[in-house]
């Protein structure tokens, strides 16, 4: 029911676009320039210097959460970067992570490596991590993108998040935005794409050309970064099985899953022993599951174990710089170590990685119809503590989006229908004029 639901929504959400889309195409036609915002223009930097945003000051729950219309601008500081005016933004777990103070200290320190003793340099801290919007200005040496291309791109963790009229990022960091898709759905994509593609094709060696003959299991295939993996590897031509709930299989099946395992019934590790063997293992649960999974692996075959759920973070929080990078690299070396001498299978940890060439993949996957965005709830920009709130409940199907700057969209909708109206009846006025004379 739930995944019908899901699919449904998406499917619903393709109309809404092909309207969407529709309407920009007819407002670039009209030669019109429109701003609808108390203070959007098209070049912000210009003549806006605060922009609303949802911010946090410090570190803790959902209490942290503050609106404010006082944020500076993220101006285009250098010449490769592009500031995007936020259409929708899409929320990922590391934002609940982060919002308590998860991989402050790295981050801080990939942030301003000077002000990294200061203990408040970076709040007011922005978060969101995905963004689906429209370029507003670019720096002098841009030069994939225009003001006015649609675009879509992951923000990474160190950078001032989407939760924002507007952010900022490097060019390489962005793509153009899939054109069949609205900015609601797009947003719902490039964290958990940019994540996927790095786990599987720099962690685990697989490609579009080299799947086909692959057997891979994802673990947690309901959620963000599962949904999205199980299309890629459809796409790709993989055998590909899935844990998840038993109320989750409706959606894995839909997006392409070959064999499903419920991890609620019995002990998952059991029913999968069952099966073939696995060349790639992408794990998006953690915990117990690295216990049972290396012995699912094809041994002596450079079969790959990639999970996503890290302790790097972690230790450099609790530990320090220096003493959490020293215990995790070490950590990581003798998990690698032990599980190559005794069973000829790679234990790697895969990272979300800032790409935008990476994207424009996955944008020709998307318009081809190979992968779907899959939405599973949506709030207004007023409501993102409850957005977050919905995320921290667990059992994610899919992705949760805000919409940021819907009342732009619906008044170019109106603006649009208004254009189409007066061209309509300047049309019939003209015909009638002909007709008489
Ligand atoms: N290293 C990185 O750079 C990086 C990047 C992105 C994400 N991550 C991490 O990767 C993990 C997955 O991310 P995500 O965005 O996909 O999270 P998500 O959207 O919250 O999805 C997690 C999914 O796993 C399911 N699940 C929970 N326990 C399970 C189990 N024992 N077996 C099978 N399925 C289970 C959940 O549904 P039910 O509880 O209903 O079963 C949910 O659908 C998170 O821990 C995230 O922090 C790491």
């Amino acid at each position: 029911m739930g995944s019908a639901k899901v699919m449904a929504s998406t499917r619903l959400l393709y109309l809404l676009n092909a309207k969407a889309t529709g309407s920009i195409t007819a407002l670039h036609r009209a030669g019109c320039s429109v701003c609808f915002r108390r203070h959007v223009c098209s070049s912000p930097s210009r003549l806006q210097s605060c922009m609303s945003a949802w911010v946090i000051d410090q570190y803790g729950t959902n209490e942290v959460l503050r609106f404010t219309e006082e944020v500076t601008v993220p101006i285009v500081s250098s010449a490769s970067e592009v500031m995007i005016k936020v259409h929708a933004a899409s929320l990922n777990p590391l934002d609940i992570s982060m919002r308590g103070g998860y991989g402050a200290k790295l981050l801080k320190l990939r942030r301003a490596p000077v002000s990294v003793m200061d203990n408040n340099s970076e709040f007011p801290l922005i978060l969101g991590r995905d963004v689906s919007g429209v370029v507003v200005e670019c720096g002098s040496k841009v030069t994939h993108f225009a003001p006015g291309d649609e675009v879509w791109a992951a923000v990474p963790p160190w950078k001032q998040g989407s939760l924002a009229e507007f952010v900022t990022l490097t060019e390489f960091e962005v793509s153009h935005k899939p054109k069949s898709l609205s900015h609601i759905e797009a947003a719902s994509i490039p964290y958990v794409a940019n994540t996927a593609l790095s786990a599987l094709v720099n962690a685990g060696g697989l490609c579009r050309d080299s799947s086909s003959n692959k057997r891979v299991l994802i673990t947690g295939g309901s959620g963000g970064v599962g949904t999205f993996a199980v299309q890629l590897l459809k796409a790709w031509g993989a055998h590909v099985t899935v844990t998840c709930s038993n109320n989750a299989e409706g959606l894995v099946r839909g997006l392409g899953a070959d064999e499903v395992v419920d991890y609620t019934v019995g002990d998952p590790a059991e029913q999968l022993e069952e099966m073939e063997k696995f060349d790639v293992i992408l794990d998006n649960v953690g915990g117990d599951t690295e216990r049972w999974a290396m012995g699912l692996l094809k041994p002596w075959s450079g079969a790959k174990y990639i999970t996503l759920v890290t302790p790097l973070l972690l230790n450099t929080d609790s530990m320090g710089l220096l003493d959490g990078t020293f215990h995790t690299g070490f950590t990581l070396q003798m998990k690698a170590m032990q599980n190559i001498m005794s069973r000829g299978v790679f234990y790697r940890w895969g990272f979300y990685t800032p790409d935008g060439p990476a994207l424009d993949e996955v944008k020709n996957l998307v318009d081809t119809g190979k992968i779907l965005p899959v939405v599973e709830a949506q709030f207004p920009f007023t409501q993102v503590p409850q957005a977050f709130q919905k995320l921290e409940q667990g059992h994610a199907r899919g992705k949760t989006v805000v919409r940021v700057a819907e009342d732009d969209d619906r008044k170019a909708e109106e603006l649009v229908q208004n254009i189409r109206t007066e061209t309509a009846e300047s049309e019939q006025e003209v015909q009638e004029t002909v007709k008489q004379n």
